[in-house]
């Protein structure tokens, strides 16, 4: 079972939260006044900057601010150093403030810099949850998909930097647009859904109330998206068509494990009701298989020409199919988590106390996955077909939901300024 007692404060991973929910809200904004970014060729200046608004400024600081409190709680072993998170908060801040504009103004020096700044916050981090992992008592398949992460996040981003460099002054060798790929790969899979996977072998067995006991399949699991990815990104960088598929089979084997232990864990669930948040995770996971078809699709159609389109389509699939929703179901249990933690935590026995699931609204929640599929269905066929109407629409539709999903972030966050604790004094260690 999870003890918040591990946690670092509450304040160290919601700068993230927030600052990432925040960016969520401005890139589905910046979709529907611009619906033309997702339509034609898409390495466009205004279309990379909206892709690293959402995927470093949403997905990737969502996921550093889940990790300061999942990891020390999850893997038993308090986090090696809050005092470190301070600078890793304003190197990434800056660093996401500085990138996007130099995207869309496709200014490589600035994109350099801003890279620069959200690569030394990810150095920090890694070394302090690297001094994390050493401490726990058991080094198992979840602390592997957190090391993992962490070196994959680094990668990603050097290669990122690497680049832009290339741009200015000739770096890496051979087919940009092979770079591209292998950088954007290592980003959504090592990073995003690598970690996605590892946790949630932890927290959907807590929130669901399952036994889940490791088994070497799970490391099977972890080996074969790792290893996979591995071959696939150098498949993807060496031009070799053959290796990219087979590696991209070994990542689908991986998924087809990690598939067996979702099920198992929903099996052996006391907890017969799943709620809202949990859907729209397991929705999540449940749009992998048809984002793999189309990347395997997008990957052997060589120079066609719905070639173009399908690749925007299976970037898109990925980020809004599998990444957002995801991060979403996830965040619906770790805000109210982190929240209740935080102020009701030392209120607990003297008197009456909210429960997790009552400070969000079921309703809202439903809102939110419902319009997101529909949004999700329009964007995709509007992609697929060039056409602005289904694009426009589905940008409207996916901020209606999101405006909702953002509805329960701040109803879960009213407590936060509503109550504070009786003796608000959360543990700062050095
Ligand atoms: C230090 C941080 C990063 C830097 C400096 C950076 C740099 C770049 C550059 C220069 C490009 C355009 C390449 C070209 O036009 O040839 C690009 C594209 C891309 N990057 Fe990054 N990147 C960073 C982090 C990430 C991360 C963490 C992800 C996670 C998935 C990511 C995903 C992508 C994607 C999907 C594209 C293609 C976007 C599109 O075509 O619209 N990047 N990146």
């Amino acid at each position: 079972m999870l003890s918040a007692r591990q946690a670092p404060p509450t304040i160290v991973p919601l700068r993230f939260l927030l600052f990432g929910v925040a960016c969520l809200l401005a890139a589905s904004v910046w979709l529907l006044v611009e619906p033309g970014v997702l339509l034609g060729p898409y390495v466009r200046p205004h279309t990379v900057a909206l892709a690293h608004l959402l995927v470093l400024g949403c997905a990737t600081s969502i996921c550093m601010g889940a990790m300061y409190p999942v990891v020390p709680v999850a893997l038993d072993s308090p986090l090696h150093s809050v005092r470190l998170a301070i600078p890793h908060t304003i190197l990434h801040l800056l660093g996401v403030i500085a990138v996007v504009p130099a995207f869309y103004a496709w200014e490589m020096r600035g994109v350099a810099t801003g890279g620069g700044l959200i690569l030394t916050g990810a150095v920090l981090l890694t070394y302090n949850l690297a001094r994390t992992l050493a401490r726990t008592p058991r080094f198992g398949v979840v602390a592997g998909s957190v090391a993992t992460t962490l070196a994959w996040m680094l990668l990603a981003m050097a290669l990122g930097i690497a680049m832009a460099i290339s741009k200015l002054h000739p770096l890496l060798p051979g087919d940009p647009m092979r770079w591209l790929h292998a950088h954007a790969h290592l980003g959504v899979l090592g990073i995003f859904v690598n970690l996605i996977l590892g946790v949630s072998l932890k927290l959907l067995p807590m929130f669901v109330l399952a036994d889940w006991r490791e088994r070497p399949r799970s490391w099977a699991m972890l080996a074969m998206l790792n290893g996979g990815l591995v071959l696939l990104a150098s498949g993807i960088a060496l031009g070799s068509r053959a290796l990219a598929i087979v590696s991209g089979l070994l990542v689908a084997a991986g998924f087809g494990i990690y598939a067996m232990e979702i099920a198992a864990i929903l099996r052996a669930r006391r907890r017969a009701a799943l709620d809202p948040g949990l859907i729209t995770f397991l929705g999540a996971l449940a749009a992998i298989p048809p984002t793999c078809a189309l990347g395997f699709v997008a990957a052997t159609i060589g120079q066609a020409s719905l070639a173009p389109a399908l690749r925007l389509a299976y970037a898109f699939a990925a980020l809004f199919g599998i990444v957002i929703p995801a991060i979403v179901g996830m965040l619906y249990k770790i805000l109210p988590f982190l929240v209740w933690h935080r102020v009701y935590g030392p209120r607990v026995g003297r008197e009456p106390v909210p429960t997790f699931a009552q400070m969000v609204s079921p309703p809202l929640q439903t809102a939110t996955s419902t319009l997101f599929l529909v949004a999700l269905a329009l964007l995709l066929a509007g992609i697929l077909d060039a056409q602005m109407a289904p694009v426009a629409g589905g940008a409207a539709l996916w901020l209606l939901g999101l405006l909702c999903f953002v509805g329960n972030v701040a109803r879960a966050m009213r407590h936060w300024w509503r109550s504070p604790p009786p003796a608000a004094r959360e543990r700062t260690k050095p």
